[in-house]
């Protein structure tokens, strides 16, 4: 009886297969690196001190991926394997459209095979593309700005047709806001590739003194200081969304989707504030043009998640950027080679 956790070694999933390990589940990994490293996989049996088996299978291959549901006895998946760079995404859009949901189709072949209907898909914010207003409920009207963020879509649409075409399905869609932090050790966290896209690596890289200054996009927006504001949630918390989400698909059978956030938006100048407070650490920055395809405010209402999963985000501003802080300082390098550590260097 054990959950299969896609995308395991990567960010989100790591912290969430702690999570699932600590709460007694037993767990199968598959993972094909594409962007994460086998280290963050040895963390994770030490936080735990559990054991969990691993396949290195990239979901595009069905024979090997079956192999995984012959050998082990499958309850629910977990589906975290995916591309998520918005940019790249527009550079190499049928790189993430064969990934993303083809990866996706073959997975749910494989488990209606092997009969496991229960399903827990990554989807993310982004499907409310330019959202006409917040806090944003999941009735909100959707739609895509960018091949990323249309994978998703698609994605949500293919998995409601399968739950139309037979009912036995319980599939829970979880749509992530802005994960940041990291698990409270600082031993497992984001280990982005090259010069971050996201904000808070980039501002844990500049503390670190990686990299010079903040760029900040815009501060010409209706927003209280003029910065985008967004719904920034502990990534343990959005863990512990999964707990409660795999409880739902394990108890009952259905389609649901539920938005995974704090409800509570800061700008950009207040996350820098918040983790100049926490770190100490002074984050030069300076104001350039918009980034093309941001909006200007985006946070959940996240009362379904509350209501219907029994979940909420716990943890504060201060600790998203406190564990940010401390994973990146115990970390230099993410999950290279410690060797070069940049710790103690003056800036
Ligand atoms: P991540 O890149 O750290 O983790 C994804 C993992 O999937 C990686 O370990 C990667 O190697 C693996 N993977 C990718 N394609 C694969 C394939 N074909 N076969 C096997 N493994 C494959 O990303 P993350 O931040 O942990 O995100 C997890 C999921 O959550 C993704 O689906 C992402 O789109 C979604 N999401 C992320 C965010 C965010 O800001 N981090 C926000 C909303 C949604
Ligand atoms: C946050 C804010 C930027 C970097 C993205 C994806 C979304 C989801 C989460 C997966 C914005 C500003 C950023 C920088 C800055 N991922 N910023 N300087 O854009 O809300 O969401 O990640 O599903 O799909 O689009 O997150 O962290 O990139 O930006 O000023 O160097 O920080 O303009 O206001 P975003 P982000």
């Amino acid at each position: 009886m054990s959950i299969l956790v896609t995308g395991g070694a990567g960010y989100i999933g790591s912290h969430t297969c702690v999570e699932l390990l600590n709460a007694g589940h037993e767990i199968v990994i598959v993972d094909n690196f594409s962007n994460s490293k086998p280290e963050s996989l040895k963390r994770i049996t030490e936080l735990t001190k559990k054991e969990y088996k691993f396949y290195e299978v990239d979901l595009l291959d069905a024979s090997e991926l079956e192999k995984v549901f012959s050998e082990n006895e499958i309850d629910a998946v977990i589906h975290f394997a995916g591309l998520k760079a918005v940019g790249e995404s527009v550079e190499i859009p049928l790189h993430y459209y064969y990934n993303n949901i083809t990866g996706t189709l073959v997975l749910c072949e494989v488990m209606k095979k092997y009969n496991v209907k229960r399903l827990v898909f990554s989807s993310s914010a982004t499907v409310y593309g330019m959202p006409e207003q917040v806090p944003i409920s999941e009735h909100f009207p959707l739609s895509a700005t960018n091949p990323y963020g249309r994978s998703k879509l698609v994605i949500e649409e293919i998995l409601g047709d399968l739950y139309i075409s037979d009912p036995e399905w319980s599939i829970v869609l979880l749509r992530y806001f802005n994960p940041i932090g990291a698990h409270s050790s600082g031993r497992i966290g984001e280990d982005p590739n090259g010069i971050p896209n996201n904000l808070m690596p980039y501002i844990t890289q500049v503390a670190i003194g990686k990299l010079t200054e903040l760029y900040v996009f815009g501060n010409d927006y209706p927003t209280i200081d003029g910065t985008g504001v967004r719904d920034y949630i502990h990534v343990v918390d959005l863990a512990n969304g999964h707990i409660a989400a795999i409880q739902k698909v394990l108890e009952s059978t259905g389609f649901n989707t539920y938005n995974l956030g704090t409800g509570r938006g800061y700008s950009v100048l207040e996350l820098v504030s918040a983790f100049q407070n926490v770190s100490g650490q002074k984050i030069p920055f300076k104001i350039v043009e918009r980034r093309s395809g941001d909006i200007a405010i985006c946070y959940a209402d996240a009362t379904k998640a509350k209501d219907e999963l029994g979940w909420v985000a716990k943890r504060g501003i201060e600790e998203m950027c406190g564990d940010s802080w401390k994973w990146q300082k115990q970390n230099p390098l993410g999950y290279e080679s410690q060797k070069e550590s940049l710790v103690g260097r003056n800036h």
